[in-house]
This record gives structure tokens, C-alpha cells and sequence, in this order.
């Protein structure tokens, strides 16, 4: 904390003689917070923050967002050195422990992940329940949250081993249940992992491979796919991130915990947002379509909104919707992709937004979803799969910030308060005397 900084922040009631200072904690980068947390006893009043837009709801040494600088850093590391220079199992190890392994902790962390990626075979069966349209998010939510009924051996969140596997077990098997769900989509078999592949090629592979014929996981799809994942890994106190340490505070285990997490991340406002982002560039066909398209958005009434724009912290542009255009370009030049009508479409899209006044002013910039789902397409990904691949990523962010929390000494049971303003306080009345 600078000298100068101010250590308090005082707040006074008007019309009476009560106040109460507020102390002012200071982090290691971005705005201090006011800390309210005797403010009730020493003035009887609640803040008020629908959507927690003002609320610091904890401490954490994770990931930092500067909104307003378009700032991404996981434990420190600029997002975009990271995307260039790091990997996906490279990066699950920074977000849960808080640095960069040496090459012998990542070799035996990468081996600890690699030696979890198989489920209990009475799992299987558990995918028989679903029909084969379910939606593959219901499947991962109902399959994730079923894992608390197979590993009994790694509940109990109070013991730092049993913490530990369930990292392990949860990192490595979502992927090979977000493949399942695929496979049992499309009615092919269920293909098992392999040792000798990487993380991402690993996922590649389960994905598309077919017991009639050998697999070869293209490396371009394997780069741009490990990619993805290190630019969706964590994102601060999301909705999704958000619910899992709400769900984590009750001491409930981490399978329920991240299930949960799953299931906030399915809304298009937020995980659901790179599938509907497809969806509203289908709809509007063509580029001589955007400026009714755009028209419609700004029609308060359409209740359209331009999906894979806007955010809730970043008002500049999300660094990672950057470096996603960039591969972009990349993978569909490197697939011999010349000319990707969707990917067309949102470069023109966002150009006409971007030089427009309501987006202008309300600071609305394309996030992670816009250029996501025009990828995850040319790589051959279904729609659907689409924030499923999000919530695979997000697995080591979710669980990094879980076990920040459980092992916080500070850490209570989240229950935030409300303003109530229904009936006041009234006897029943009988059904007969009701008018
Ligand atoms: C993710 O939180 C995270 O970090 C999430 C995430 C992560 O990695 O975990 O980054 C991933 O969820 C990215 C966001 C993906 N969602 C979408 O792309 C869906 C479209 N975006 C919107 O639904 C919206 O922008 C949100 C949900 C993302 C943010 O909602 P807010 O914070 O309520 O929006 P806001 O307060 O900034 O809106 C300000 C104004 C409002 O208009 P006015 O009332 O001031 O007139 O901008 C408008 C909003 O109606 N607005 C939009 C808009 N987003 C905001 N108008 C049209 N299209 C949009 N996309």
C-alpha cells in the first residue's frame, strides 16, 4: 500500500450522527476494496449490488483482469506470452500450484494427469440414460457430477491428498467424458485414451478416432486446440467460477462442485455464448444482412443481442479474442482454408460494430466467443461441442480456484443478504374469507 493511499473510507449516515470506517485493503495490482464486512453491526445496512458488478467476493492470487487495459495475466504471465510460448498442461500447473514447473515437476504432473484419464468402466453404462440428442453440456453435467458416486476415496476436501487426486481425476476425465458425449451423440463407440498422447492431442483423438482405422492427430489442429484451451483455462470470479466456490463454501465435494460450474457455464451469456454466436452468424447468412442485423441489436425491444461481444469487466478489447482472430488466420491458412465465409462475415461484422456509436459508447469489444466458434468449425467440432470444449478448458481454472478457496483459512459458507421488499409481515387468511 502507498503512504499515500488512503488506509480507511468513511460512511455516514445522513440525517443522524452514525458512520463507519471502512478499512481500505490494497492488492497487489488493480483498485483497492472497502472492507464492508462489519458494516451491518455498526450501521444496520446491507450494500446493494445486484450481479456482484462492484463486489469483491474474495482474495485470490490466481488470474488478474484489467478490464479497462484489456489485461489477461494468469499468476502474473501475460496471456499472450503464454498462448505463444506455453501449453496447455504447462499452464494447468501454473493456475493450481502458483509458478512455472521445472522440467522434472511438470514431467511428473503431465504423468499424474496422463495416468487419470480413463473412467471406472461402470461409468459407461451411465451414458446408456441419455438419448442421443441430448444436448453433450446435460451429458457432461449429469456424467461430472455422477463421479462423486465412483471415487469415494477422494471426498473428504479437508485432506490435502484427497484435494490433490480429485485435481488430477477431474482434470484428465473431463476430457475423455466430453469426447464420450460426443461419441454417444453421433452413435460410434466410445474410444479410450492413450498414454502416449498429449493433453490436447489425447482429446483430438478420443474426438475422432474410429476402431476401423488408425488416427493421426494433425498437428496444426493439435497446436490450435492446445491453444484454445490455454486462452479459456481461468478468468477470475466469472458466473461459472463464481458458483463453483459458492458450491465449494458448503464443503460439498469437488465433482458436485465443478458440476455446478458446468452448469452456469452452459448460458449463452456466458459459456453458451460461442455456439450462439455460430447460430446468429447462420441467421444472418450474408454480409448484406448486417446492417438490418445490427439495426435489430440496437432495437431495445428486438432483444437481440450481438453475441461474442461485450463483457462485463473487459471495456477495451478481451486480449483473448485477439489472439483467437490471430489463430484464426492461422488454422484456416494452415488447413488450406482460403476463404472461410463465417469467418468473412464476423471480421465485417465486427468492423461495422466496432466504427458504430451504441457500441462505442456502452465499450462493447468482442470477447473470447466471438472468433472461438469460427475455429473450433474449420477444425471440424460441432456446434454443440462448442462450450462443452469451453467447460474442458475451464475444468483446471474451476478447480485452481476451489482449492484456493478450501485452503483459505479465512474461508466461511457464501451467503449473500438481499433487500426485501414483498408483503410486510400479515396473518393467514382462510380460503373461505379470500376475496
Ligand atoms: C464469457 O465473466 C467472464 O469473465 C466470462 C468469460 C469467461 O472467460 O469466463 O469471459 C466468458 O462469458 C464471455 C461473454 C460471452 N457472452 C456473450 O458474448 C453474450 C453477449 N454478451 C452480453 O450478453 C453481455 O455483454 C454480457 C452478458 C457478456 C455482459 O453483460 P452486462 O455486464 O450486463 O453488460 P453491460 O452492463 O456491459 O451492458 C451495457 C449495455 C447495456 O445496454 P444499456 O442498458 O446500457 O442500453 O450494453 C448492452 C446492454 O444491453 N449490451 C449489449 C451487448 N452486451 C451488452 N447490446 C448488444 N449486444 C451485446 N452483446
Amino acid at each position: 500500500m502507498s503512504s499515500t493511499s488512503p488506509k480507511t473510507a468513511t460512511l455516514s449516515l445522513e440525517g443522524t450522527n452514525r458512520s463507519a470506517t471502512l478499512p481500505i485493503i490494497e492488492g497487489t495490482i488493480g483498485p483497492p476494496v472497502a472492507d464492508i464486512r462489519k458494516l451491518y453491526n455498526e450501521l444496520g445496512i446491507f450494500t446493494f449490488d445486484p450481479g456482484y458488478g462492484g463486489t469483491a467476493a474474495c482474495d485470490s492470487k490466481i488470474t488478474y483482469i484489467d478490464g479497462d487495459a484489456g489485461v489477461l495475466l494468469y499468476r502474473g504471465y501475460p496471456i499472450e506470452q503464454l498462448a505463444e510460448k506455453s501449453d496447455f498442461i504447462e499452464v494447468c500447473y501454473l493456475l493450481l500450484n502458483g509458478e512455472l514447473p521445472t522440467e522434472a515437476q511438470l514431467k511428473e504432473f503431465s504423468h499424474g494427469v496422463t495416468t487419470h484419464t480413463m473412467l471406472h468402466e461402470q461409468l459407461r453404462s451411465f451414458f446408456n440414460g441419455f438419448r442421443r440428442d441430448a444436448h453433450p453440456m446435460a451429458v457432461l453435467c449429469g456424467v461430472v457430477g455422477a463421479l462423486s458416486a465412483f471415487y469415494h476415496d477422494s471426498l473428504d476436501i479437508n485432506d490435502p491428498k484427497q484435494r490433490e487426486i480429485s485435481a488430477f481425476r477431474l482434470i484428465a476425465k473431463v476430457p475423455t467424458i466430453a469426447a464420450w458425449a460426443y461419441k454417444y451423440s453421433i452413435g460410434q463407440p466410445f474410444v479410450y485414451p492413450r498414454n502416449d498422447l498429449g493433453y490436447a492431442a489425447n482429446f483430438l483423438y478420443m474426438l475422432n478416432a474410429v476402431p476401423a482405422e488408425e488416427y493421426k492427430v494433425n498437428p496444426i489442429l493439435c497446436r490450435a486446440m492446445d491453444r484454445i484451451l490455454v486462452l479459456h483455462a481461468d478468468h477470475e470470479q466469472n458466473a461459472s467460477t463464481s458458483t463453483v466456490r459458492l458450491a465449494g463454501s458448503t464443503g460439498a465435494n469437488p465433482f458436485a462442485c465443478i458440476a455446478a460450474g458446468i452448469a452456469a457455464l452452459w448460458g449463452p451469456a456466458h459459456g453458451g455464448a460461442n455456439e450462439a454466436v455460430l447460430k446468429m452468424l447462420a441467421e444472418i447468412e450474408h454480409p448484406k444482412n448486417i446492417p438490418d442485423f445490427i439495426e435489430k441489436v440496437k432495437d431495445k425491444n428486438s432483444n437481440v443481442k450481438l453475441m461474442g461481444f461485450g463483457h462485463r469487466v473487459y471495456k477495451n478489447f478481451d486480449p483473448r479474442a485477439k489472439i483467437m482472430q490471430a489463430t484464426c488466420h492461422e488454422v484456416l491458412g494452415e488447413l488450406g482454408i482460403k476463404d472461410e465465409p463465417m469467418l468473412d462475415m464476423a471480421m465485417e461484422l465486427e468492423r461495422i460494430a466496432l466504427s458504430d456509436d451504441y457500441f462505442i459508447q456502452r465499450k462493447l469489444y468482442p470477447n473470447v466467443d466471438f472468433y472461438s466458434g469460427i475455429i473450433l468449425k474449420a477444425m471440424g467440432i460441432p456446434t454443440h461441442m462448442f462450450t462443452v470444449l469451453f467447460a474442458v478448458a475451464r475444468t483446471v481454472g474451476w478447480v485452481s480456484q476451489w482449492k484456493e478457496m478450501i485452503e483459505d483459512p479465512a474461508q466461511r459458507i457464501g451467503r449473500p443478504r438481499q433487500i426485501y421488499t414483498g408483503a410486510p409481515q400479515r396473518d393467514y387468511v382462510a380460503v373461505a374469507e379470500r376475496g
